[in-house]
């Protein structure tokens, strides 16, 4: 029966461009998990949009002098330029900037509010006399008190990924004037998380299928007990409180975007001319929303966001949370301020985007930080991508084009038993790879996949058409038929992967319609089929793009 599938990817803040390290951490295993499951005809979904109310917005904009408008219309057709060139297939890449993002917003803080969930107390922040300004959490730094990182934020320490209270900062400073700021009273909203922590163990608990280290963390916080958080702020960028008198506040960003993943999946079922569409997604318990970020996300989808769904009542707690850990770049932590980073839009206006794909998968940071070199990038395109996949496409279509006539050979005896065994390998292969990707296995899945064409490459070595064409013509045309069906199989298997080349791989080997109209399993093709003139799947990339790149890091 088929499935329903939420892929709900972390919403970028609109301030720059996206790096490889946000791409591997989130974009790419959704938009893998995502192309699988509609592979598969499972009702699929996947949405995220511009987080644009955060600080780190506001700050760029001040420092550019420019508007936080500006800043986001530029972050948000990059992030789409990104994702068409780069083919991160959203079914809804929207914003937070919406009309209906706001409605939604508000309906939850309402039902919250009249619930009790959500209650007016004081609160002593964090004031710039200087700059005259409540400070938002962002906006000041200062030593993490649980792990002594001198450059924590005030809303999360990037270090040991706690979240903070800006006011258990040492030695706080203020990110817009010299002024130290001072502790000052002020009204806000809080979220009453302790209402929610005992259910919030029952349900992370016997979550076995989550990744250790997101499970494992999340109970950490739990079992300290989760503390209310304030979720207004005093500022003027952000969704309006819908309470009266509240005009000069505004929500919390944190506690709205989070609301984007339901806020979105409404406004997709607009678009698509059913507005209840959202429902089986949300409302059905046996739909699956699987809720894509790196580590430093972990606390807000794994505590707040669940306290804020249970509190709202009747809507689906996430199913899994497959966080990923940080990539590294040449040993390094990825870092905008000093460029150490790989930008997209750069990489995409120089290579082509599956080579980087494959490479970021192959290195998927599943359960550590991993480390990225170009070094290792030139390897895995020549070696793996041209050396096993693309050869074994170019060598069987061209000797099927020279000694067969460009069609695929018809066999008249029986297939051999090593051809039988070939393609039996490859269609277990969809079970396979199917379940490390349904399991959020993906590096595992991807060698399988590879694994699968290295087996291809030698049944080819060993059955050697290009010898037996002389002597056993038969033999040939029923090596080079099989090895045809098994590079069909092969180039849906890593069509989630490789959405640029695989089409044309399947092209190549005769198959006609869309890749992944054609659902899960390989395709047959029959004897006859016209195949067209091969061209190259993939370009060997010369060592010295190694050093070029190294070059450009950190400029
Ligand atoms: N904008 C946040 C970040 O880049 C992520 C927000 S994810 C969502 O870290 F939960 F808010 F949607
Ligand atoms: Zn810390």
């Amino acid at each position: 029966m088929a499935e329903t599938v939420l892929a709900a990817v972390a919403w970028p803040y609109a301030n720059s461009a996206l790096h490889a390290g946000q791409i591997a951490g989130a974009y790419l295993p959704a938009d893998i998990f995502s192309r699988y499951h509609r592979m598969r005809g499972n009702r699929t979904l996947m949405v995220s949009g511009s987080d644009v109310h955060g600080t780190p917005v506001t700050i760029r904009a001040e420092e550019e002098g420019s508007t936080p408008e500006a800043v986001i219309e530029r972050a948000h057709a990059s992030f789409l330029d990104t994702f068409e060139r780069f083919g991160i297939a959203f079914d809804l890449f929207t914003s937070t900037g919406t009309a209906n993002h706001a409605e939604v917003t508000q309906d939850l803080f309402l039902r919250l509010h009249e619930q009790g969930h959500i209650y007016e107390a004081e609160m002593t922040m964090l004031f710039d006399p200087e700059a005259e300004r409540f400070l938002p959490d962002r906006y000041v730094e200062g030593e993490c008190p649980y792990c002594g990182y001198d450059g924590a934020r005030g809303d999360q320490c990037d270090e040991c990924g706690r979240t903070m209270d800006a006011l258990d900062l040492i030695g706080p400073r203020s990110r817009l004037s010299e002024a130290t700021p001072e502790p000052r009273r002020t009204n806000h909203c809080f979220l009453k998380l302790s209402d929610f922590n005992d259910q919030l163990l029952e349900w992370v608990d016997p979550q076995t299928h989550w990744r250790p280290a997101v499970r494992n963390f999340t109970l950490g916080l739990l079992r300290e007990g989760l503390h209310d958080r304030a979720i207004t702020r005093d500022i003027e960028w952000g969704v309006p409180v819908p309470l009266e008198g509240w005009d000069e506040k505004r929500i919390y960003v944190w506690f709205e975007a989070v609301i984007g993943y339901l806020s979105a999946t409404k406004e997709w079922a607009q678009q698509s001319g059913q507005p209840d569409a959202w429902e089986a997604w949300w409302k059905d318990p046996a739909a699956r929303t699987v809720y894509f970020q790196g580590k430093d996300n972990v606390p807000f989808h794994t505590t707040i966001w669940p306290s804020m769904l249970l509190g709202y009542g009747g809507l689906n707690l996430p199913y899994d949370v497959p966080a990923n850990q940080y990539v590294t770049i040449s040993g390094s932590k990825a870092s905008s301020s000093r460029n150490w980073a790989i930008w997209m839009p750069d990489y995409l206006d120089r290579h082509d985007p599956d080579p980087l794909r494959y490479g970021l998968t192959a290195m998927m940071p599943e359960t550590s930080d991993t480390d990225f070199t170009w070094a290792e990038y030139v390897r895995r395109n020549n070696d793996e991508l041209v050396a096993r996949w693309g050869n074994l496409v170019h060598r069987v279509l061209t000797l099927t084009r020279r000694h067969f006539d460009a069609r695929v050979p018809g066999a008249e005896a029986p297939p051999a038993p090593e051809s039988a065994a070939l393609l039996a390998r490859v269609d277990a292969a969809f079970d396979e790879v199917g379940a490390d990707i349904d399991g959020l296995r993906l590096r595992a899945a991807l060698q399988a996949a590879m694994g699968v064409a290295q087996e291809a490459n030698r049944y080819l070595d060993e059955r050697a058409p290009w010898a037996a064409v002389r002597e056993d013509r038969e033999s040939a045309a029923e090596t080079l038929s099989t090895a045809i069906q098994a590079i069909a199989g092969l180039s849906s298997l890593l069509q989630p992967f490789l959405p640029f080349t695989s089409p044309r791989a399947r092209a190549l080997a005769g198959c006609e319609g869309e890749i992944e109209a054609a659902g899960w399993a390989r395709t047959p093709v029959a004897p006859g089929t016209p195949l067209p003139e091969p061209a190259p799947l993939f370009r060997k990339l010369d060592e010295s793009l190694i050093d070029e790149e190294e070059a450009r890091l950190g400029q």
